[in-house]
């Protein structure tokens, strides 16, 4: 079987990507701040520290047939964490990584339909997009990005987008490529923590939907993304969400 890497494989989405991929017979490297016991194989990583990725990075075998970003943080900690986390210590694990993927391998970003509406400028989302871990501390200063709740949870999701869209063909003679899976609401410790400081924005996308997502409906799509099966898939963001970027977009035009 194939080795794929899932991050934020301790809790939700990521754990149960990692129970869906291993019963379709991949072997799976779990890499997470928390311990957990469900993957082949578990790798310690904090993605906001440099150091511990590179760590991480160290502990992981020479070859490697795709990676899951799914570990990521609520804005319910200070906006240059969530921009660690979410945004600059997923790309630098990414950006590791690449020297051992294999052809063919899928790399698969959590974005989310907090991504959906754009609403931070490009000239920012850029800017993010350049970030290393030294940086963060002034561009959440310069933009004030901790003065919104929740902007910097928006930020890293529109960014994530961008920089799929970015690296649309940057691999394709390696056969390696990048797109993203945006969920609504799915019930998870997450979910529960964004309801906690962005609790309208949540109600709001909650009652478009019939219930809210369960981790085992995104496991697959994240799967799916990782497999041949969407070899011609590049650069695209999938929604799985219940219908909710659907509803936006209907009610826009
Ligand atoms: P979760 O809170 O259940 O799991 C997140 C995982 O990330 C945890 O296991 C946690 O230990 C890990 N993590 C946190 N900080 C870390 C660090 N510094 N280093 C390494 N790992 C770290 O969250 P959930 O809901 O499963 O979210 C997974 C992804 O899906 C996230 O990127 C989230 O933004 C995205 N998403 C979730 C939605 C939801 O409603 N639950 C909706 C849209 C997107």
């Amino acid at each position: 079987g194939k080795a794929l890497a899932v991050t934020g494989s301790a809790s939700g989405i990521g754990a149960a990507t990692v129970d869906y991929l291993r019963a379709h017979g991949a072997y799976v490297i779990g890499l997470d701040i928390r311990p957990s016991d469900n993957a082949d194989e578990h790798i310690a990583i904090d993605l906001s520290s440099r150091k511990s990725i590179d760590e991480a990075v160290a502990r992981l075998p020479e070859k490697i047939d795709g990676l899951a970003n799914v570990a990521g943080l609520a804005p319910t900690v200070p906006a240059a964490q969530v921009i660690r986390v979410n945004l600059v210590g997923t790309m630098a694990l990414t950006n590791a990584l690449l020297p051992r993927l294999t052809y063919g391998s899928g790399i698969v970003n959590l974005s989310s339909i907090a991504a959906f509406h754009w609403q931070q400028s490009i000239d920012q989302i850029k800017e993010a997009l350049d970030l290393s871990f030294g940086k963060i501390d002034a561009f959440v200063e310069k933009h004030r990005i901790d003065d919104q709740p929740g902007r910097s949870y928006f930020l890293t999701k529109e960014a994530l987008l961008a920089w799929c869209i970015r690296q649309r063909r940057t691999w394709v003679d390696r056969g390696i490529r990048m797109n993203c899976v945006s969920p609504a609401a799915v019930s998870t410790p997450l979910l529960d923590a964004f309801a906690g400081v962005m609790g309208e924005r949540t109600k709001k996308d909650s009652d478009i939907v019939e219930r809210s997502g369960a981790p085992a409906d995104i496991a697959p799509v994240i799967a799916f993304l990782l497999s041949g099966a969407s070899a011609w898939i590049r650069g695209a963001n999938i929604p799985a969400d219940g219908g909710v970027a659907a509803h936006y977009l209907a009610q826009e035009n």
